[in-house]
């Protein structure tokens, strides 16, 4: 058991990896220890091909112990089936795994704090392709500042964890709740996420397809 209480609703898997990757305790960050009701873990399977990575927990993930399970969540998810993928196929983490009070910005110092169990996971993962969803991870894991409604849907290699990874930017899913003219172009982003990772039945029939960029 965790300080997190339950495992996370929604079934990350009981495997002695997913164990691994879960962080019991932590106190490095004050305000975020006070803010949050629990840590909140990445989920999904821990040989995942394709991984996304959002900013932190809102008050449903906080809730409910799973990251992308509030608004946003459904945004995610709905792109995700237009995309022939299930959530079941992919992992999906955070650049910090507790509530920031009032849904601000993590800090930088609290995003560095984090950083480690996010390097962790993607080295465990090794995953094909991740997608970062909106600023703030795009920005964290390129460590460059990102225009992200201008770059979303680019492909470009970053050295994450050790290696070299192909990251596919994104705006956030919440984006196309504040701007309705922005779900289209998040739609086909994660369609590309699905095909260039080899995840959805696509057209490229479960091979990845990042040899050819
Ligand atoms: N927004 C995020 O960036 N992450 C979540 O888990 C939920 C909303």
């Amino acid at each position: 058991m965790t300080e997190n209480g339950d495992a996370p609703a929604g079934g990350a898997s009981e495997s002695a990896l997913d164990e691994d990757l879960r962080v019991p305790s932590c106190e490095r960050c004050p305000a975020l220890v006070e803010s949050r009701s629990r840590i909140v873990d990445g989920v999904g399977p821990t040989d995942a091909d394709l991984l996304f990575v959002g900013e932190g927990p809102g008050a449903q993930e906080d809730e409910q112990g799973e990251p992308f399970v509030g608004r946003s969540g459904d945004v995610l998810d709905d792109a995700l089936r237009d995309a022939g993928l299930a959530r079941a196929d992919v992992r999906i983490t955070n650049c910090v795994r507790c509530r920031p009070p009032d849904n601000r910005d993590p800090t930088g110092e609290e995003l560095a704090n984090c950083r480690g169990h996010l390097e962790s996971e993607i080295h465990r993962l090794d995953p094909e392709l991740i997608v970062t969803l909106g600023k703030v991870p795009s920005e964290h894991l390129l460590d460059r500042s990102v225009a992200i409604t201008a770059e979303s849907g680019e492909v470009v290699d970053a050295r994450i964890a050790g290696a070299s990874r192909r990251v596919l930017l994104s705006v956030h899913p919440a984006a196309t709740l504040y701007d309705r003219s922005q779900r289209d172009g998040f739609f086909e982003t994660i369609a590309r996420a699905g095909e260039l990772s080899g995840t959805a039945g696509g057209e490229s029939g479960g091979q990845s397809r990042l040899g050819e960029f």
